[in-house]
């Protein structure tokens, strides 16, 4: 098992656990810190479906009275409507301030957990438990939560770190190949921001990850969350120009989501077309060399992440970026890439960015 601890400055530190059968030792992890007798798991269908016996057996073992409550599957539930649900079922349960929430599922149940229990009287404790790739290599560490409004997404929530992440890689073993695709984008959006030896490690491990080879998964997730955690110490609340760097290929990824219709394409597919794009503008705008740019597009390439042919108004994807988040004063942000482990975030002009959103269009046969 590996263990890896986030230290946060005026945070407690908390453990992330990596391994398989992780959650038959989910119970015994929490008591280490936890002496309290209610635990309310949140999860999915989907999820409830494959894990949640363990779950609830590995915390019944060590004591817990333990609740449920099962939310539809999809990120449909990260809604006013399902939060306040929860906020409600917790008052049925009786937890207090000494309860425990447990997310477990991807990305869509920690937010929506993270966010509940952080809210209900003023925060409880949080222990996430991944069950997607992209929740054990990104989400589940870090602590964003957040539900989304029908103006946006995740325009609503908060920071609050988890008190334990207990990531059970066995879990992956039924992942929908979509769904693997989706956290294959942010390993290598992770290992092109963090450094040389993540890249090239990835680079030579694209076949051992695709058929899920257990040590390969296993490593690949541990040195995601030892970079991540690395950054989140640096900068918590995302104040501090460093956590932004984890929004590398987002800034048109999330564009091209709005465009194509969300769920068109996965989310890391197109995290991975956002990599190349902002890589090709870091080439005129910084001088990174195209060898790096090759080489990048053959690691997304290795990974299942081809190039997407999405035929748009460069314009029109121009305006959906204008409309992120990101953008500060009206000027488009970009995380740009140097090279392996070197970054910078970009104010660029609408100009710059509009002649290479049509080349990008143009290259589209
Ligand atoms: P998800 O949570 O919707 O899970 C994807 C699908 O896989 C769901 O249908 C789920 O039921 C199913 N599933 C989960 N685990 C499974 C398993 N082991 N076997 C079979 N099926 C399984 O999607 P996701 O990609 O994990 O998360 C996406 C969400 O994460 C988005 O809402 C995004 O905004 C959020 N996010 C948050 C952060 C953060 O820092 N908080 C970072 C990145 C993304
Ligand atoms: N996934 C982006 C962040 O955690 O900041």
């Amino acid at each position: 098992m590996a263990r890896i601890v986030v230290e946060i400055p005026g945070e407690r530190a908390y453990d992330v656990v990596v391994s398989a059968g992780q959650i038959d030792r989910l119970g015994a992890e929490m008591r280490a810190f936890d002496g309290n007798q209610k635990a309310l798991i949140v999860t999915d269908t989907e999820v409830a479906a494959r894990y949640l016996d363990p779950a609830k057996a590995s915390l019944k073992q060590v004591g817990y009275q333990v609740s449920v409550i099962t939310v539809p599957a999809g990120e449909s539930a990260k809604s006013v409507e399902c939060a306040s649900e929860i906020w409600h079922a917790m008052v049925e349960c009786g937890l207090n301030r000494d309860s425990v929430v447990v997310a477990l599922g991807g990305g869509v149940v920690g937010d929506l957990a993270g966010f509940t229990g952080s809210t209900f009287m003023r925060g409880l404790r949080i222990v996430q438990v991944p069950t997607t790739l992209l929740s054990m290599v990104d989400s589940s560490v870090g602590g964003k939560t957040a539900i989304n409004l029908e103006s946006g997404k995740n325009l609503v929530g908060t920071f609050c770190q988890p008190s334990l992440v207990c990531a059970d890689v066995a879990t992956l073993a039924t992942l929908p190949e979509r769904e693997w695709a989706c956290g294959c984008g942010e390993i290598a959006k992770s290992a092109v921001i963090d450094s040389e030896d993540f890249f090239f490690w990835l680079y030579g491990h694209t076949d051992q990850l695709a058929a899920r080879e257990p040590e390969t998964v296993k490593e690949a997730v541990q040195r995601c969350i030892v970079f991540k955690a690395s950054v989140v110490a640096r900068d918590q609340e995302e104040t501090k120009g460093v956590r932004e760097c984890l929004n590398y290929g987002h800034t048109l990824a999330h564009a091209i989501e709005t465009e194509a219709g969300y769920g068109v394409y996965s989310h890391g597919h197109a995290v991975a077309q956002g990599m190349r794009f902002a890589s090709r503008l870091a080439v005129a705008h910084l001088g990174a060399s195209m060898e790096f740019v090759q080489t990048q597009d053959a690691l997304l390439d290795a990974l299942g992440l081809p190039e997407l042919q999405l035929k748009a108004e460069p314009e029109r994807l121009l305006h959906l970026m204008k409309g992120d988040k990101k953008v500060r004063s009206g000027k488009l942000r970009f995380v740009l890439p140097r090279a392996c482990g070197e970054w910078e975030v970009c104010e660029l002009e609408d100009e710059f960015v509009l002649e290479y959103l049509q080349a990008w269009q143009r290259s589209i046969s």
